[in-house]
């Protein structure tokens, strides 16, 4: 590890706009999530702030970016998120298989499937013997008559597959539902529970082996270029990740045991994490309310008058619990904006993170591309260190 000289000279001397940078990981693009950061961050971050077997931790791990990276990189990895999709998602994006493993697994379930459509021979019955779905989805208001056939079939199978072979078939059926849902508006109306008024649709089975497929290649490339980093005899690490509030999960964390953590907190008043999950939520059959009660500075709370007080407690919290968790001498990576339109955070949360005996080393903006921005008038973010 660097002196902390050459470390601040080293971090300063990264382009953290990533111009010109190779593409991202193949993992990042299988399923949607409002605010996914790019690859190249916590890529860049774990490879200069932390070493080979090391515990790289994201109390706020959305759709896995930081743990899949960590993984890639022979790290340990803890991600920690309250929506229970996101936790799908990033476990989907960090098996420890192996590429045969992972392609035997798919070929599994696309048989299971072709035997469920060969069965149905293009009809559908409600008579015939079909899995029940969760009570909560809203089948005629998001999904044409088609498209609500085809997944009470894939739905049916689903439910009947265990362990990877769930696991995946999870993360595959989840990425569909908004692409193919009746709302071709911005995903903010599916958020805010809107009646569609479009009659878009899709095929879900084509959709559902499309993902399958990418997983299988995303797979392919991280075991291949992990041998070709590793050698034969590198184990892919594991990665734990857990559904809960952050602040619940880290106080069950040891002290002393995460070397580093990169992590991108909610931006204060900006998404509505949980709602914008709303159809996974319906069809695996998790509640949004109280979700929403401890997601940290939804949207929908903004107008509250303790908002801000209320979001800035909960972020020192959790930033308290990853002091605590934190070795001597580990570092705390924190991608952060705010938008123009909400009152202006940054600066008291820099304070907190100080008072909580944070040391900063680096504090850089960043653009943010226009496909990436949670909201239109955010157009950077802030790219602040710690040791
Ligand atoms: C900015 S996003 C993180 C995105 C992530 N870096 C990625 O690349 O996908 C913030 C995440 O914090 C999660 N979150 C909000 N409140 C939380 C809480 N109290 N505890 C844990 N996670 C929370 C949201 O569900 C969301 O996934």
């Amino acid at each position: 590890m660097y002196s902390r000289e050459r470390l601040v000279t080293r971090l300063s001397s990264i382009d953290w706009d990533f111009a010109g940078y190779q593409s991202e990981s193949p993992f990042s693009a299988l399923h949607w999530h409002p605010a996914r950061f790019a690859s190249q961050l916590p890529a860049t971050l774990i490879g200069v702030l932390s070493d080979v077997n090391d515990v790289v931790l994201d109390p706020f791990v959305g759709s896995g970016t930081t743990v899949v990276e960590a993984q890639r990189l022979g790290r340990r990895a803890i991600g920690v998120d309250v929506n229970p999709i996101a936790c799908i998602v990033t476990k989907a994006k960090t098996l420890q298989i192996t590429t045969e493993e992972i392609i035997e697994c798919v070929k599994s379930i696309k048989y299971s499937v072709s035997g469920v459509m060969a069965s149905s021979k293009g009809l559908y019955s409600k008579d015939r013997n079909l899995a029940p779905i969760p009570e909560n989805v809203q089948l005629d208001k998001w999904y044409t008559p088609s498209v609500q056939q085809d997944l009470c079939l894939l739905w049916t199978v689903i439910t009947q597959l265990a362990g990877v072979q769930r696991i995946i078939s999870d993360l595959a059926f989840s990425a569909v539902l908004l692409p193919i849902c009746r709302e071709t508006r911005h995903w903010g109306y599916v958020c805010d529970n809107s009646t569609p008024k479009d009659q878009h649709g899709g095929n879900a089975f084509e959709e559902f082996d499309k993902i399958l497929d990418s997983l299988i290649e995303a797979y392919r490339q991280r075991n291949r270029e992990y041998l070709f980093r590793m050698g034969d005899s590198g184990k892919i690490p594991n990665v734990e990740v857990i559904t809960s509030s952050a602040s619940e999960a880290l106080k069950f964390l040891k002290e002393d045991t995460v070397d580093l953590v990169v992590t991108s907190p909610p931006y204060f008043g900006v998404c509505d994490y949980v709602k914008s999950q709303r159809l996974s939520m319906e069809w695996l059959d998790h509640a949004i309310e109280p979700l929403r009660l401890v997601e940290i500075g939804a949207r929908s709370k903004r107008r509250r008058g303790t908002a801000v007080s209320e979001y800035l407690a909960e972020l020192s919290d959790v930033f308290k619990g990853v002091r605590k968790c934190l070795k001597p001498g580990g570092f705390c990576a924190i991608i952060i904006g705010e938008s123009k339109t909400r009152t202006s955070v940054l600066d008291q949360i820099r304070d907190g993170l100080r008072s909580s005996g944070f040391d900063l080393l680096l504090d850089v903006n960043r653009t943010v591309s226009s496909q990436r921005r949670q909201a239109p008038s955010i157009t950077g973010e802030h790219v602040l260190v710690y040791g």
